[in-house]
């Protein structure tokens, strides 16, 4: 007999039904056990009726978290049982056999949740496999794979190529510190965990892609904050060629648009189309370049996009003598105000562009520079001499001389926005095994020693203050 899911029972009132899942909760009543069956897609109610001893008598053994198998029939409850609250409520299954397939120990917790939540982050972090069973978690992972999805249906769609560049890379500047990982084969180099795969994508343009995604692992050793991930996080992150600044807005207010009101009709969008606000008018009129635009700041329904465009190229203050830029080297500075880069860089603009949801920053972009003079003035103004660029940037700079083609990109993070969209407090919370504030993995335990030998491989010794 086929298992089917505790979703599809309700289309088999009168037949008989093989189910599998977690015992929920289970109590007794007179001779008679009930317990709730839960599976991924959802919990129905199993009812154990006197008559059959053996089975009666394994049913009492059963504890929440207890896995069994349950053939029985499914049952129209009498009017007056039916419960309204749960979408099998209408059913009950009456057992005609019990296997238990696997004992559970007492959860150190309770996996049915309650109004007012008792148990510590530390606890469910370290059991997270189990806070993984509770239904607004379970929620949460379904949602972010079906949002993963709808990102890659409409793109896919839209003629865009999904391209996997390396984990194992070279570190690119996003301004945070790197994550290292040191070579067994060349002692003493090193090679790091992307920032973002910003130079690959563009490697991709002048390869000829045009239009790449990637739902994008990002790495960055950063404190932690509730929209910042201390050490990774994705990004939707997209280049395209041959696009100006404005299609590549256009085509990502459609994406989240269309996303939005497909996985999340409680949502309303404020603004259509989403505002684009110059930087001086966000600082001058909202005093932030992240304004929270909503109507009605207490609607956790009330979404309000906007896009913060003409950022000054470089911050207003310098840092050691060299300038900052606001977004990353690669960013083209506006084309009328290229020849200030010369004289008054601090005032040259750029095409960066952020994309605001809420008062939160959820996605960085630009046009990229396509021409290795520009480049290469840049890395000048931040200080970057002729050597180190020849030595960080040199493929960049030698494949820009090889016919390159505009482009520009954008990156929304995942985390960020789904942080927002799910209503959680933090970025910790939209992720399957996320790390604590400070950034320990309770689960597995993680940082951990390793042995002697395998820092010895990787020509490591370790100077540890006492
Ligand atoms: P940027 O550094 O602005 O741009 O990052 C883009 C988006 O990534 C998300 N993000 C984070 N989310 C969670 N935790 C973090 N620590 C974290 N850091 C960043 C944010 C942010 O808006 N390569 C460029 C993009 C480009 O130019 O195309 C980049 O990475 O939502």
């Amino acid at each position: 007999m086929k298992r089917i899911l505790i979703t599809e029972t309700a289309n088999h009132v009168g037949k008989k039904v093989k189910l599998n899942g977690w015992v929920q909760s289970a109590r007794r009543m007179g001779k008679m056990v009930f317990i709730d069956l839960r599976d991924v897609s959802g919990i129905v109610q199993v009812v154990f009726l006197p008559g059959n001893d053996k089975m009666l008598n394994k049913a009492k053994e059963l504890r929440p978290e207890f896995v069994v198998e349950i053939i029985g029939h499914v049952n129209e409850r009498p009017e007056k049982l039916v419960n309204k609250n749960m979408p099998t409520g209408k059913i009950e299954i009456e057992a005609l056999e019990l296997n238990i397939l696997s004992e559970s120990k007492t959860p150190p917790f309770e996996i049915v949740e309650t109004e007012k939540e008792e148990v510590t982050e530390e606890i469910r972090y370290k059991y997270r496999y189990l806070d993984l069973r509770r239904e607004s978690n379970q929620n949460m992972v379904i949602m972010r794979s079906k949002f993963n999805k709808y990102i890659r249906d409409f793109l896919h769609e839209e003629g865009f190529i999904e391209i996997e560049t390396p984990i194992i890379g070279k570190s690119t500047p996003e301004g945070a510190r790197d994550y290292l990982v040191p070579s067994r084969v060349y002692p003493g180099k090193f090679y790091a965990l992307p920032q973002s795969p910003q130079q690959y994508k563009q490697l991709l343009m002048v390869a000829g892609f045009e239009k790449y995604f990637q739902i994008a692992p990002c790495f960055r050793d950063e404190d932690s904050r509730s929209d910042r991930a201390p050490d990774q996080f994705f990004q939707l992150d997209m280049e395209m060629s041959f696009m100006n600044q404005e299609e590549i807005l256009n085509l990502t207010e459609r994406l989240f648009t269309k996303l939005v009101t497909n996985l999340f009709p409680e949502k309303k969008v404020t603004y259509s189309p989403w505002p684009r606000i110059t930087y001086q008018e966000a600082m001058e009129k909202y005093k932030t370049d992240k304004p929270d635009i909503r109507i009605n700041k207490n609607d956790s329904n009330e979404l309000a996009f906007c896009f913060i465009v003409d950022w000054p190229y470089f911050e207003p203050e310098l840092k050691d003598g060299k300038h900052i830029p606001f977004h990353h080297i690669f960013t083209a500075p506006r084309t009328e105000d290229i020849p200030l880069l010369e004289y008054e860089p601090l005032k040259a603009r750029s095409w960066q562009h952020d994309l605001v949801l809420n008062g939160y920053e959820v996605g960085g972009g630009s046009l990229r520079i396509h021409d290795h003079k520009i480049q290469e003035k840049i890395l000048e103004l931040v200080g970057i001499s002729k050597e180190e660029a020849k030595e960080q940037f040199g493929h960049l700079l030698e494949a820009f001389q090889y016919g390159v083609p505009p482009h520009g990109g954008i990156a929304p993070g995942i985390d960020r926005l789904l942080m927002i969209l799910l209503n959680r407090a933090n970025v910790r919370e939209v992720v399957a095994f996320p790390k604590t504030g400070d950034n320990r993995d309770l689960l597995m335990n993680s940082p951990s020693e390793v042995s002697e030998q395998q820092l010895k491989d990787l020509h490591i010794k370790l100077d540890l203050k006492k």
